[in-house]
């Protein structure tokens, strides 16, 4: 059986692939230059030619303040790129595979996010995700029919605060960094998250799949939620460097071009409905600081 994974190189894309490998699967891993998911009628070819099972796009446009004065391109890998690769995946008769972001939420919330509160994206960045997710739905009762090694659906996973992986680009590897380099670290104080271990997150993508859970949104982030000012107090302690200097910040004390939800817990309890637990945030950074 074969899985595509397109944004391959990226930190979660290269994750996937390990995940997917080791457990025996075929995988045809895409990055950039072998496949732009940008040009639709070679997304509809290539994806065709490999005939997968699944289609697993873990590409983006992650740029958020950059999107606001480029809002096109944001559209054109987070919305636009999906239609293709969703509409490619159901000609190949494969399950499809995108990732969101509790950006599409407004942060205004007093308890964790699920799956059946409303949208409400506040930057372009986080629109252009949205229109993803609806891009990445399936295109009618047709696509749920099918299956041989899978069950044909398509699954929209919400993560955030990525981290883990080989790619060290994530906050809080750059935390880490600062903390070896003895800089300080500025954290927010009012912005709460559940952050996101690519690895839990890659083995719960299979999960998902292997065991034909129905399609559909899902929040896929480490159990728990937290503040980045909480986070940098638990890197600042497992990471040995007690003497460290943190600098609580506050979202208004940062001039950003995008406007950042402030409030981002996600409840992953429908995952934990289908038998999926992930780790506590805790747990997960305590196994990154020590890998
Ligand atoms: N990182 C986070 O904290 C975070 C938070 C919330 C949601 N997410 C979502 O999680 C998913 C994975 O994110 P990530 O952090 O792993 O992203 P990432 O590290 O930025 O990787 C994205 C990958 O997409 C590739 N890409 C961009 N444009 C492309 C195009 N036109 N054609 C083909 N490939 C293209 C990039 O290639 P190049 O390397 O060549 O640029 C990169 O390898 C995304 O859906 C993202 O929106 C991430």
């Amino acid at each position: 059986m074969t899985v595509v994974v397109t944004g391959a190189n990226g930190l979660l894309g290269a994750v996937t692939v390990r995940e997917w490998r080791d457990r025996g699967y075929e995988v045809v891993a895409l990055t950039r230059a072998e496949l732009d998911v940008t040009d639709g009628p070679r997304v509809a070819d290539v994806i065709g030619r490999f005939s997968p099972s699944a289609v697993i796009n873990c590409t983006a446009y992650n740029r958020v303040d950059d999107a606001e004065k480029e809002p096109s391109s944001a559209l054109a890998v987070n919305a636009w790129a999906v239609r293709s690769l969703a509409r490619a995946a159901a000609a190949a008769g494969a399950v499809f595979v995108h990732y969101s972001t509790d950006f599409v939420f407004d942060g205004e919330a007093d308890r964790p996010y699920t799956e059946d509160d409303a949208p409400n994206p506040q930057s372009h960045y986080a629109m252009s995700k949205l229109i993803g997710e609806w891009m990445a739905a399936p295109a009618g009762p047709a696509a749920h029919v099918g299956p041989a090694e899978l069950e044909r659906a398509n699954y929209i996973l919400r993560v955030e605060s990525l981290f883990g992986g080989a790619a060290s680009r994530s906050t809080i590897d750059t935390m880490l960094q600062n903390f070896a380099a003895g800089r300080t670290v500025r954290a927010f104080r009012d912005r709460t998250v559940s952050p996101s271990h690519v690895a839990d997150v890659a083995r719960a993508t299979c999960d998902l799949l292997e065991r034909k859970a129905p399609g559909g949104i899902y929040h896929c982030v480490n159990t728990g939620m937290a503040t980045w000012l909480e986070i940098a107090e638990r890197l600042r302690e497992w990471s040995g460097h007690p003497m460290a200097t943190i600098e609580p910040v506050l979202t208004t004390d940062v001039a950003l071009k995008a406007r950042r939800p402030r409030f981002c817990a996600l409840s992953n309890a429908k995952l934990l409905a289908t038998g999926i637990t992930m780790p506590t945030w805790q747990e997960a950074l305590r196994w990154h600081v020590a890998s």
